[in-house]
């Protein structure tokens, strides 16, 4: 199976672009919506959750794992390489990498939670492929909620994507990467609102992109994957409004098993 975990329910877009891009694998996510949010946790918490969730999702038959919160990618990755031999799938580099390939004037500007902008990591990455490229970040706090909530079209939200990405847009960024498994839900009106001329990156097609590059070149790794098109979704905490969202991503009623860690 193809392991997924995301602090909550937004890493359900990579969920849902793994499936577009892998059909018929098996996958097992986990959404720990009883810790969540991580975006405005230390580095050690979200660390030690990360093990904690990539050990749940070993134990449930994942041969992969796919990390799929930008947050735990930024601040996780290296102490859950060290810890696991599985293949691990981060979302940042990916995303990155794209983006360098994409951009025109290499004027890439990052949104994403405080504790993915405040780990410099998308920068640090873009800079290693092109040390010239420029690189314009912005923490956007109040997605997150606003995602969970539901609130995808209101004219609240609009105004505060158009207040966040104003800086951004005086940059003269073309290349705009969504560091935040939320924020592909809200990519249109981050489109309209950064202009159509500028490339919106979205990291969940971008790894969904690097998983499947992965597989073709390792074919014993992808022989271990089973493939009954079974999808297994677990989550710390349960309420109505959670399922609500997940069959909103996924457009398709799925069931939330309740799990304790
Ligand atoms: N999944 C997180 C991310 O991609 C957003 C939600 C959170 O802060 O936990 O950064």
């Amino acid at each position: 199976m193809i392991g997924i975990f995301d602090s909550g329910l937004g890493g359900l877009t990579v969920a849902r672009a793994i499936m577009a891009t892998l059909p018929g694998y098996d996958i097992v996510y986990f959404g720990d919506t009883a810790r969540t949010p991580y975006g405005s946790k230390s580095r050690e918490t979200v660390s030690r959750y990360a093990i904690e969730n990539t050990h749940f999702l070993m134990e449930n038959g994942a041969k992969i794992v796919v990390i799929a919160c930008n947050s735990a990618s930024s601040v996780a990755t290296k102490q859950l390489t060290g810890k696991f031999t599985i293949p691990l799938f981060e979302v940042i580099t990916p995303a990155a990498e794209l983006s360098v390939s994409v951009s025109t004037k290499t004027r890439i500007g990052v949104i994403g939670t405080r504790a993915t902008i405040n780990s410099g990591i998308y920068e640090e990455k873009i800079k290693k492929i092109n040390p010239a490229a420029k690189v314009y970040s912005a923490a956007c706090p109040l997605l997150v909620p606003l995602v969970e909530e539901g609130w995808l079209k209101k004219p609240e939200t609009r105004m505060i994507i158009k207040k966040y990405l104003i800086p951004l847009k005086a940059r003269q960024i073309d290349t705009l990467i969504l560091g935040c498994t939320h924020y592909p839900l809200l990519k249109d009106d981050i489109q309209r609102k950064i202009g159509k001329k500028v490339s919106v990156i979205d990291s969940s097609l971008a790894v969904a992109a690097n998983v499947k590059a992965y597989l073709d070149q390792h074919p014993e790794t992808d022989a271990s994957l089973s493939r009954s098109g079974k999808a297994d979704f677990f989550v710390s905490d349960i309420t109505d409004h959670f399922e609500k969202i997940a069959n909103s991503v996924l457009k398709q009623k799925i069931s939330l098993n309740h799990i304790l860690l």
